[in-house]
C-alpha cells in the first residue's frame, strides 16, 4: 500500500504528456512491485526458523512476495492462537496464520477463510496429497489451507553412544524399557529428559495413552465423547505409567522450554527423550547427526502407529485484496520443491504421498511411511490440535498437569474429572469433525 499512496502523490505534482508517462511509470512499478504477505505463526526455535526462512526465501526469490514475519513464541502454538484470535477480532487479521486441525472447520464456516479450491484442482491435490491430510483442509467440499508439514509425535529419541556404552539397546516395548532406564541410572546417567512444562507433559501422555490403548480404542474416546470411556483401565494405566516415568527423570522436573530440552539432550544430559520430531529438527540444526549422534524409534507400544499432527496454513479472507499473492503462497508451499526442503529442515515429512522417501533420513521415512499405511495406523494428536476442539484439548492439558506434578492426586481423580469435562462439552459443536 505505502507505495501505491506514494506513486499517486508524486504523479499529482506533474503536467501534461509527461504526467500521462508518469503515471504509467508508476502504474507498472507499483503493478510490479512485490507484495508483502502477513504471515502469522508459533515458529521461533532455531530449526522452526530455518524452516520458516526457507519458505520465505523460496516466496521471495520465486514468486515475488515478502513474507511478512509475525511470529508469536510459545511451543505448541498457545500464545499464537490466542493473538491470532485476538487480531481476527480487533479487524486486523493477518493474511495467513498457522491454522490448524479441526478449528479450520469453525473458521470456515463463519467466513473468515479464503477457499483455495481453484489451487488444489490446479495442483491435482486430490492425488498429491495424502487422502487424511487432504480430509483436515476440506470443509463442506472447499480446501482452506495449504498443509506444509506431518509430524509425528510418538517418538522416542536416544543417543547410541550412551546406551552402547552400557551394553543396551534401544527398548522396544515397556518392559525393556524399564531395564535400560534402571541400567542407566545406575550408572549415574539420566534416563529420560522432560519439561513440566503442562503442553510437553501432556504430549508424552498422549503416546502414552495411544501405547495402551491402541488406535481403535484410542480414536473412540476422542470421537464417541461418552464420559464413561475416560473410566477405561487403559487410561488409568496410561496416566499410571506418566507418573512412574517420573522417576527416570531429573528431579525435580523444571518448566524448560522444549528447545532448551533439545539442547541439554544434545550435550548428553539424558539418554532417551519422548517428544515431537521437530525435536529431530532441532538436533540436526545444532549440528548432530540422524542415526549416529542420535536416533528415533516409535514410544514402546506403538510400533507402527503413527500419533500425527499437521502444520497448516490458511489464508484469511478479508477483503480479498491479497487473493493472487495468498494463493500463490499456497500452491508454492504444497509443491514438491519445497516440501522436501523445508520439511528437511523442520523435522517433519512431506505431506504428499508422490515424493521419493529415500530421500528422507530413516527417522523420517519411517514417519511417511507408516503414515502411508492409512488411517487405520493413524491416530491425531491431543495436544497438538488434531483430535478435539481448543476446549478440550486445554482441559485435557490442565488436569493431565495437575496429575504430573502433585503425587497427592489420584489417576481416579483426573479420570472422573475428565469425564466430567467431556459431560459439560458434550453438546460443544466444536468437537464434531474429528478424523475417523
Ligand atoms: C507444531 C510444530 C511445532 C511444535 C513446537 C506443534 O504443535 O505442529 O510445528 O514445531 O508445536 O512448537
Amino acid at each position: 500500500m505505502p507505495v501505491q499512496m506514494n506513486a499517486m502523490g508524486r504523479a499529482g505534482n506533474c503536467w501534461g504528456r509527461r504526467c500521462v508517462f508518469l503515471t504509467l511509470l508508476l502504474c507498472i512499478n507499483t503493478a510490479m512491485a512485490a507484495q508483502a504477505l502477513d504471515v502469522l505463526h508459533w515458529w521461533t526455535s532455531l530449526s522452526e526458523r530455518q524452516a520458516a526462512d526457507t519458505l520465505a526465501r523460496a516466496l521471495g526469490e520465486d514468486d515475488d512476495i515478502v513474507w511478512r514475519d509475525a511470529a508469536i513464541p510459545g511451543g505448541a502454538g498457545l500464545g499464537a492462537f490466542k493473538v491470532l484470535k485476538s487480531r481476527v477480532l480487533s479487524g486486523h487479521a493477518p493474511d495467513v496464520a498457522q491454522l490448524i486441525g479441526p478449528t479450520l472447520t469453525d473458521w470456515g464456516e463463519l467466513g473468515l477463510l479464503l477457499e483455495l479450491d481453484d489451487v488444489a484442482a490446479d495442483e491435482n491435490w486430490d492425488d498429491a496429497l495424502f487422502p487424511t491430510i487432504q480430509s483436515l483442509i476440506r470443509v463442506q467440499g472447499h480446501t482452506l489451507a495449504v498443509p506444509v508439514g506431518l509430524h509425528r509425535i510418538n517418538t522416542l529419541y536416544y543417543r547410541p553412544q550412551l546406551l552402547a556404552e552400557q551394553g543396551l539397546r534401544p527398548p522396544r516395548n515397556w518392559a525393556e524399557f524399564e531395564r535400560v532406564a534402571a541400567q542407566l541410572q545406575r550408572a549415574g546417567i539420566t534416563p529420560l529428559a522432560q519439561s513440566s512444562e503442562p503442553w510437553q507433559v501432556a504430549t508424552l501422555f498422549e503416546a502414552l495413552l495411544l501405547s495402551e490403548t491402541g488406535v481403535v480404542h484410542y480414536k473412540q474416546l476422542l470421537q464417541r465423547r461418552r464420559p464413561d470411556d475416560w473410566f477405561d483401565p487403559r487410561v488409568r494405566r496410561a496416566l499410571e505409567r506418566l507418573r512412574s516415568l517420573k522417576r527416570w527423570m531429573v528431579q525435580p522436573v523444571v518448566q524448560r522450554s522444549w528447545e532448551v530440552v533439545a539442547r541439554s539432550f544434545a550435550r548428553g544430559d539424558a539418554a532417551m527423550w519422548i517428544m515431537g520430531d521437530w525435536a529431530r529438527g532441532e538436533l540436526v540444526s545444532m549440528g548432530l547427526d540422524v542415526d549416529h549422534e542420535f536416533a528415533c524409534i516409535a514410544v514402546p507400544g506403538t510400533q507402527g502407529v503413527h500419533l500425527y499432527s499437521v502444520d497448516t496454513f490458511a489464508m484469511l479472507a478479508g477483503n480479498y485484496g491479497k487473493q493472487r499473492e495468498q494463493e500463490a503462497m499456497a500452491r508454492r508451499l504444497a509443491g514438491i520443491p519445497l516440501q522436501l526442503a523445508y520439511n528437511r529442515a523442520k523435522g517433519s515429512v512431506p505431506v504428499r504421498r508422490d515424493i521419493d522417501p529415500g530421500v528422507l533420513d530413516s527417522c523420517g521415512r519411517d514417519s511417511w511411511r507408516t503414515f502411508g499405511r492409512g488411517s487405520a495406523v493413524q491416530a491425531p494428536s491431543i495436544v497438538h490440535r488434531m483430535a478435539t476442539d481448543e476446549a478440550m484439548k486445554d482441559a485435557i492439558i490442565a488436569q493431565v498437569y495437575r496429575y504430573f506434578i502433585d503425587d497427592q492426586v489420584t489417576a481416579i481423580e483426573v479420570q472422573r474429572r475428565l469425564a466430567t469435562i467431556v459431560r459439560a462439552l458434550q453438546n460443544d459443536t466444536g468437537n464434531r469433525r474429528i478424523p475417523k
